[in-house]
């Protein structure tokens, strides 16, 4: 298959960048791949909402910046901060002109507060923020009569010259895999765009869907481009314990800046002795003080306390979750929620310019599988989703200009050859490859999560060598389907971020090792 633009990924980041250019360039022919169905990306679970500076009253573009600049512990590009936070606010108009709706009280929009932010300014819909946008994006897109959406096939590898013995050290599309009947399809592109998400599947426990396997982020390594800061992984300080249905769900942190409370094992309320800002830390301030109060009491979580939230708001503003908790039977009106921290986020990626481009030619990056130097060491809470607005939006157009300049061939995109690969998998292999990933998920947990030892890294990285082998011999002697593709990218993520976190020796943001010194 032949295409003028390949995104790969459903969200948020890949549904703006299209929807700009199938307004700007009719002509062009967009191809979106989506891993699952349309819907179901990472951007749907988002519940809290978009942070943008709209009451300017009370509110300014410098609050958001130093806020951000804080959270982000020294590690911010300030300059990507600035033109992100400025930015925003046009993004979220185009947004809402697109169809997207946002609580309004009287005639402007309800502003919520979360973790790290001195001001309310997070724009939301209920506590489905992400399910809002996604409905109204994928609405959009339909109305485009050059893109053509490809649901349920998953990237397996970038085109580049290793694949087309080519040199000119441009990426010329991806290789991906129909999930349901496993055949692998050469999508030949001009310019490739990842917008796969992150990889919270690599911890047992995560507020991400199952597909987040980090499938950009492994084929990026071996196409051999750059990825910065991966282990600085934000830790949700509040998922509900325990999972329903295998899934962690997420509550949202705006349930704290409506007044919940985090209280220990003994119903102590314990935040206040971490930090002055309490319940409204940054979220690895507090994600790392429920950590603690967990080991030290020998239970599974804490507890969050809603009872500060009057009844009628919480069942205004937080539907979703008082029906999620209702599952497993607790009614937050009555009793407080067991919490645990859960991996949320990648602050790190692969690393991009000011135009969402990467080192390789021809390969976008936006969105959480990117490393753009907004967040940091930190991200503030809800700065990704508006990430995602201002960087599509930039790389849109610069995609567009990138279209009318100097590319290959048409003749050199249709000669790229096929995937070659085996044809049989045997059914003790296909076991083999969920015992790998769940033991995968569990060292992870285990030795590179919230809190981690120098010790712990080398264990971690010597266990990990015995996984990658194993993995490495399904992946050559068996049909390549989508298990070992997820398999495989998990396994090349945690080996970055094992050899990343070695190196770093202060504890900073999201990070913290025991043995590094203060
Ligand atoms: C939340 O609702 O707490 C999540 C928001 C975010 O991760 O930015």
């Amino acid at each position: 298959m032949i295409t003028d633009i390949l995104v790969i990924g459903s969200g948020i980041s890949g549904l703006t960048y299209a929807i700009k250019i199938g307004e700007q360039n009719p002509d062009l022919r967009l191809t979106m791949i989506s891993k699952n169905n349309l819907l179901e990306s990472n951007t749907r679970y988002a519940q809290g909402g978009i942070a943008v500076v709209s009451n300017f009253k009370k509110d300014s573009f410098d609050k958001h910046i130093q806020d951000t600049l804080i959270a982000g512990a020294g590690k911010c590009d300030k300059e990507v901060v600035r033109f992100v936070v400025e930015e925003g606010h046009e993004r979220l108009q185009e947004l809402m002109n697109w169809g997207a709706h946002f609580d309004k009280k009287k005639n402007s929009l309800h502003l919520t507060k979360e973790g790290g932010h001195s001001e309310k300014r997070i724009v939301h819909y209920k506590d489905r923020t992400g399910l809002e946008i996604q409905e109204s994006l994928i609405r959009k897109i339909k109305t485009f009569p050059n893109i053509s959406l490809l649901e349920n096939h998953t990237l397996v590898d970038l085109i580049t010259d290793h694949h087309t013995g080519s040199n000119h050290q441009r990426c010329y599309g991806a290789y991906v895999i129909s999930n349901l009947e496993q055949e692998i399809i050469r999508i030949s592109s001009k310019i490739t765009v990842l917008t796969t998400g992150g990889a919270g599947q690599l911890f047992s426990h995560t507020t991400n869907p199952e597909n987040a396997t980090g499938d950009g982020l492994g084929a990026a390594y071996r196409a051999k481009v750059f990825m910065k800061a991966l282990p600085f992984v934000q830790f949700h300080p509040t998922a509900l314990y325990p999972k329903i249905d295998g899934n962690t769900f997420l509550i949202s942190e705006a349930v704290r800046g409506e007044g919940g409370i985090l209280k220990n094992a003994n119903g102590e309320r314990f935040m206040p002795n971490y930090d002055p800002q309490a319940e409204l830390a940054p979220r690895d301030i507090v994600a790392r003080s429920i950590a603690k109060e967990i080991l030290k009491s020998g239970e599974d979580y804490v507890y969050l306390d809603c009872s500060p939230i009057k009844a009628e708001d919480f069942i205004n503003q937080f539907p979703t979750i008082l029906d999620n908790c209702k599952k497993i039977s607790i009614n937050p009106l009555e009793k407080p929620i067991p919490v645990i921290p859960a991996a949320h986020y990648f602050c790190g990626g692969i690393e991009v310019n000011a135009y969402s481009e990467t080192k390789l030619n021809g390969l976008y990056a936006i969105g959480e599988c990117s490393y753009t130097g907004l967040h940091g060491a930190n991200r503030l809470a809800s700065n990704s989703l508006l990430e995602s607005l201002v960087f599509s939006h930039r790389a849109a157009l610069n995609s567009l200009t990138e279209m009318k300049g100097n590319l290959p061939s048409n003749r050199f995109y249709q000669e790229i050859p096929e995937w070659e690969g085996t044809h049989h998998i045997s059914n003790e292999k296909i076991v083999a490859i969920g015992q790998l990933k769940k033991s995968l998920q569990k060292l992870m947990a285990k030795k590179v999560g919230i809190f981690k030892t120098s010790e712990g890294l080398i264990q971690a990285e010597n266990e990990l060598k015995k996984i990658f082998l194993e993995t490495r011999d399904i992946y050559m002697q068996n049909k390549l389907t989508l298990e070992v593709c997820e398999l495989r990218n998990m396994v090349s993520v945690a080996y970055l971020m094992i050899k990343q976190s070695q190196e770093l020796k202060e504890n900073i943001g999201v990070f913290y090792n025991h043995d590094n010194v203060a």
